[in-house]
This record gives structure tokens, C-alpha cells and sequence, in this order.
């Protein structure tokens, strides 16, 4: 089966990309990368793609202006260059603008992200320091599709992880990204190979990817 092709937007450290460009390399993996796109200049993570031989491309958002027609066209510019490599999945992974719903409804069932926190618990920013906040006992990441609500959409897959009680944040969130890392390969390899269906709003895992190894640990 010809391998599914991936845009990963990304804007800063790049170490979801990294995890996707490693599982990409197996050869039995059901998609490849085929662009990168940072709205920062200067992203560390750019310099991930590009030694992989990945084409990259930088949008930055500061160059077209503040306010919504600056977003717009921001947003413009961003779907000119994801229909050149016409992309059956785009992976945000770190991308940390919020994309209008315009622009989501456009990658309607193709727009995935990775959330450092198990939705629904814990959307937005500082999510570990609000988990320590919270006296959470387990924490984790979830991989969703992308809808207009922020950290809203239907969940893909879940990893856990045990919040120990002389935790920080940093240790925390070193822990969780540890899993990110399976995680995000794990499920756009579900996604590829049909494993995981996007139906009525909710994601159906077929029997055998049920069956995984689950956690927490
Ligand atoms: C990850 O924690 C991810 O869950 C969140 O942003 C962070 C990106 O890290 N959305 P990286 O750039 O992939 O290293």
C-alpha cells in the first residue's frame, strides 16, 4: 500500500517531529514526511527535518500583520503551501498558534495535535504545572483531531503516567513526552493503516489495536 503523506507544522524544539521522522524511517512504517513547516524562524526543530532530508518551509505569522486579517492571511499562506505537498494527515506537534475554524474545517478529519494532559482534563497552556497544582495522580498526553473547540476533538489514542508526590513540572512533563514520543507514531500508524476510524465524531479503534499494551506504569 503506498505510504501516506505527512505535514508536520511545528514551532519550537521539534522532539514530536523527531519521533515522527524516527518511525518514519522503518520501512514497514505507512507514512512518510513529506514537508515541515515552522511559523518561527530559527526553530530547533527545522534543524531535525532538514538532517532527515525533509523539505522544510517557515511561515512566520509576524510578518503579516496583527488582527484577524493578519491571521488570515497568516492562515492563507499556510494552506498554499500544505496543498503543494497535498498532505493526507497534517501533525501539529508544538505548533502554537490557534488556527481559526475556517482553517480547521478545511482539514476536516485530517488535522491531528498532541496535548501534553488526558482530555479532556487539563486543555490549554501550563498543563503540567496545573496537573502538580491539581494533586493529579495520573497524567499523560492524548493525541485528538483538531476541531474548532481548543483541545476538544475527538481523541485518536491516550498513554498515562503516574504523577510521583516529589514531582515538578519539569519532571513531570519529561516523563509524559517520553510517551508523547511513542504515542504520536503510534497513532498516525493507526490512522494510516485504517486501524482507527474517524466516525460521527469519535475515533473506533478496531479490535487489534485494543489490544495494545496499555498503562499506566
Ligand atoms: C509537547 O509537549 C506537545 O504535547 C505540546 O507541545 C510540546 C511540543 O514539544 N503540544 P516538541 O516541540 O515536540 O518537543
Amino acid at each position: 500500500m503506498a505510504r501516506k503523506k505527512l505535514a508536520v507544522l511545528i514551532s519550537g524544539r521539534g522532539s514530536n517531529l523527531q519521533s515522527l521522522i524516527d518511525a518514519a524511517r522503518s520501512p514497514d512504517y505507512p507514512a512518510q514526511i513529506a514537508l515541515v513547516i515552522s511559523n518561527r524562524p530559527g526553530a530547533p526543530g527545522l534543524e531535525h527535518a532538514r538532517r532527515a532530508g525533509i523539505s522544510t518551509v517557515t511561515i512566520d505569522h509576524e510578518t503579516f500583520g496583527k488582527g484577524a486579517a493578519g491571521k488570515s492571511k497568516f492562515e492563507a499562506e499556510l494552506s498554499d503551501t500544505l496543498a503543494q505537498s497535498e498532505p493526507d494527515f497534517v501533525c501539529l506537534a508544538g505548533f502554537m498558534r490557534m488556527l481559526s475554524p475556517d482553517f480547521v474545517a478545511r482539514y476536516d478529519g485530517r488535522l491531528l495535535n498532541i496535548h501534553p494532559s488526558l482530555l479532556p482534563a487539563f486543555k490549554g497552556l501550563n498543563t503540567h504545572e496545573a496537573m502538580i497544582a491539581a494533586g493529579v495522580r495520573i497524567a499523560g498526553c492524548t493525541v485528538h483531531f483538531v476541531t474548532a473547540d481548543t483541545d476538544a476533538g475527538p481523541i485518536v489514542d491516550q498513554a498515562a503516567v503516574p504523577v510521583h508526590s516529589d514531582d515538578t513540572a519539569q519532571s513531570l512533563a519529561a516523563r509524559i513526552l517520553a510517551e508523547e514520543h511513542k504515542l504520536y507514531p503510534a497513532c498516525v500508524r493507526l490512522l494510516c493503516e485504517g486501524q482507527a476510524q474517524l466516525i460521527d465524531g469519535r475515533v473506533l479503534l478496531h479490535k487489534n489495536a485494543e489490544e495494545k499494551p496499555s498503562n499506566p506504569a
